[in-house]
């Protein structure tokens, strides 16, 4: 286990149980942002960093009963919140570290992830894994409930330029990534970067 994965297990480990009552309001945002997918039946889809599954349900209802949707997550408390919330019963958790995953190669359509990349200590290795596990053509959605300016706000910090998902800083770290972004909205009420997997 190295250093990396338990200062977030820890991070996130104690604010598991309280992490859906502390953002009550979020649901049409996630719903929203699942929507851009552009999921169709049928289709497989992962929850990176899926936390207390959120994103699952709407996740579920994008691909339908036919459609495959995956939970991966490093920090067990959460996980064990999502199934709590029954959120197991729209998509399969697993405990997996992205920069790893137990996931064959192209075997997924879209990967969404909520708040997952300013957690990750090599972004780079870790969205090239996320494009390892989506096919060609396949589509990867950056998103968070609040805007930067806002939740630096609520972080009482300032956005400084070098912030990762400044845009001027993610396009070029998506490209080096092997996806090209194909929009990038950063509101009060959201931020939402769209990618495709190019070749
Ligand atoms: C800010 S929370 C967001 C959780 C959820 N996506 C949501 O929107 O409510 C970030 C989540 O990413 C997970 N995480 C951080 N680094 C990870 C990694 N390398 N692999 C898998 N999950 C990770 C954390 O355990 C945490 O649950």
């Amino acid at each position: 286990m190295s250093e990396d994965h338990t200062h977030v297990q820890e991070f996130f480990g104690i604010r598991a149980a309280g992490w859906d009552s502390r953002f009550p309001d979020d649901g049409p945002a996630y719903a929203a942002a699942v929507a851009e997918l552009g999921l169709r039946e049928g289709d497989r889809v992962l929850d990176a960093g899926c936390g207390t599954g959120r994103a699952l349900t709407p996740l579920r209802a994008a691909v339908g009963a036919s459609g495959v949707v995956v939970g991966a997550d490093l920090t067990p408390e959460m996980l064990q919140a999502a199934v709590r919330a029954g959120r197991d019963r729209d998509g399969r958790l697993l405990l997996a570290d992205v920069s790893a995953l137990p996931l064959r190669s192209a075997s997924l359509d879209a990967v969404f992830a909520a708040g997952l990349i300013a957690h990750l200590p090599r972004p780079d290795e870790n969205l090239r894994e996320l494009r390892r596990v989506t096919r060609p053509g396949g589509t990867l959605a950056l998103f968070h409930p609040i805007g930067r300016a806002a939740l630096a706000a609520r972080q009482g910090r300032q956005i400084t330029p070098d912030d990762l998902r400044a845009e001027p800083n993610l396009g070029p770290l998506l490209a080096g990534s092997g996806w090209r972004m194909t929009s990038y909205v950063d509101e009060d009420s959201r931020f939402l970067a769209l990618a495709v997997r190019v070749d």
